[in-house]
């Protein structure tokens, strides 16, 4: 059974599915509120994020498996560096929305990597105590993403298509685990959206 983090918030969906958004729409909510909090994202920003972008762009080309690896390892800070992590300011009273989470490794990595790799990678992680998954189809996926220049190396219908599989099999897997798991319909207005999550978390 894992651990479920009181107050803490994931995003999660295929790309182009609006999480960014939703995260930025939930920060602004937040800031009128007395409400103390801390928007994160994986990858993040620090060193290891930075070499995952650079994966990411096609720049450096890595094993599947390792890109797992750095994705765990990039968690692993995001979760629990000290002072800036997602623990530290959980127990500073914040909420921590994140936009993505491991639930994105279960849904990408195994596309290339073995699922039950990926998964014994990630198995110790806290579950939030809820994740929203914007669902879209890889087709409006594509349309979304059509307007941007640079594509990364998920960013192709035929990925998007094994990644939503992934994601439902993954939310299979752990729909008794602990923690709530609310599927949304990501090609709903922005707003609406939002309220949505906003009603779910008392905001
Ligand atoms: P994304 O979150 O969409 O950010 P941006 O819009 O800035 O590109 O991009 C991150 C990409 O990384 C996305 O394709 C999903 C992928 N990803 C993984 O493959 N595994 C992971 O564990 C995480 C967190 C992300």
């Amino acid at each position: 059974m894992h651990q479920v983090l009181k107050n803490f918030i994931v995003l999660e969906g295929l790309d182009g599915a609006g999480t960014s958004t939703q995260l930025s729409a939930l920060g602004e909510i937040l800031k009128t509120k007395s409400r103390e909090y801390h928007l994160s994202c994986e990858p993040s920003d620090g060193p290891i994020g930075k070499l995952i972008r650079q994966i990411l762009k096609g720049a450096i080309t890595v094993h599947s498996d390792t890109l797992a690896y750095l994705f765990s390892a990039d968690r692993k800070e995001h979760l629990y560096a000290p002072e800036k992590g997602v623990l530290a300011q959980l127990n500073n009273n914040k909420m921590a929305i994140s936009d993505r989470y491991f639930y994105s490794s279960l849904a990408y990595q195994s596309i290339k990597s073995d699922f039950d790799f990926v998964y014994e990678l990630n198995k110790d992680f806290p579950l939030p105590e809820h994740l929203f998954f914007l669902d879209i189809s890889p087709e409006i996926g594509e349309k979304r993403l059509s307007s941007r220049d640079e594509k990364e190396i998920f960013e192709i219908p035929e990925i998007q298509i094994k990644v939503r599989d992934n994601y439902y099999r993954c939310f299979e897997r752990l729909k008794n685990a602990g923690g709530s798991i609310h599927i949304l319909d990501g090609t709903a207005a922005i707003e609406e959206i939002t309220l949505k999550i906003r009603n779910i978390l008392g905001l």
